[in-house]
């Protein structure tokens, strides 16, 4: 990825500072995005810098359309030109369909898919005046298997793979590729504490026997950014331990 440019939404902490320490350790400058998260995003820099590499943060809030339109146009201008984007940004908020209020509902998909449709069509405009670029999409394996109290979260999560497919088809002829990564369950500090029961009933459903890492779902959108994906488009990449092959009857 040396000489190249990654933009990565919600990179200030959990699975999209991974995503920027890999794109960075590939050799990709990044600019790594925050909404609130500034001193993790902070940090991120910090990291990437002292392993050599070069980054910057901005921060935006993405359920605006003209803060995603600006978001794109800082981190196109900061280096010059824009070869992946790896929409990360979302939110997990739970809550029952009865007890849903349309606010809710908004909220998750505001930031969840509209974000996604706005970030993917600003980015594809400068990739398109170079040339190409990729764009990942991190969804979710409830994108294609719902969750009790979170039918919000999932539609959005399915909306999004299916804007991958739409976006690829559209912007292929510019040489843009569009993909989707879906992860399973994602180890983070304080879960097993938080919800124990569900990281156990994860760790007896993966073939592979654990919960996923950070780094899994970032070497993944790498891979699908770099040239070795270079015939890979409109795809979704299930990175869920083998969770999603156990049969369902
Ligand atoms: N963790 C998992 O097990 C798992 C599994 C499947 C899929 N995913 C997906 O992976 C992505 C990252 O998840 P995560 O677990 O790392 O969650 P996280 O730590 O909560 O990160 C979510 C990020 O989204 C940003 N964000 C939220 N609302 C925003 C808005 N309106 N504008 C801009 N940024 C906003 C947050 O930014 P600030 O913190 O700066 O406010 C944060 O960096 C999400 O799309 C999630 O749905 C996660």
């Amino acid at each position: 990825m040396s000489g190249r440019v990654a933009l990565v939404t919600g990179a200030g902490g959990g699975i999209g500072r991974a995503v920027a320490r890999q794109f960075a350790l590939a050799g990709a400058k990044v600019v790594v995005h925050y909404r609130t998260a500034a001193a993790g995003a902070g940090a991120v820099v910090r990291a990437i810098e002292d392993d050599g590499g070069e980054a910057f943060a901005v921060g935006a809030d993405l359920g605006r359309e003209d803060e995603c339109r600006r978001l794109v146009q800082a981190a196109a201008e900061r280096f010059g030109r824009l070869d992946a984007l790896v929409n990360n940004a979302g939110l997990q908020p739970t809550q029952d369909l009865a007890g849903m209020e349309l606010a809710d509902w908004r909220a998750v998909v505001d930031t969840n898919l509209s974000s996604v449709f706005s970030c993917t069509q600003a980015a594809a405009a400068v990739m398109r005046g170079q040339g190409g670029g990729s764009v990942t999409h991190i969804a979710s394996i409830e994108g294609t298997r719902p969750a009790r109290r979170h039918a919000h979260y999932a539609s959005s999560k399915a909306a999004i793979i299916m804007h991958a497919r739409a976006a690829a088809l559209e912007y292929g002829e510019a040489g843009i590729r569009v993909n989707s990564v879906s992860p399973g369950l994602i180890d983070r500090d304080g879960l097993a504490e938080d919800w124990p029961e569900g990281v156990e009933r994860w760790q007896r459903a993966a073939p592979l026997g654990r919960l996923g890492r950070a780094t899994d779902v970032a070497n993944a959108c790498v891979f699908l950014a770099s040239p070795l994906a270079a015939w890979i488009s409109g795809h979704d990449l299930v990175v869920d331990g083998g969770v999603s092959a156990r049969p369902t009857w």
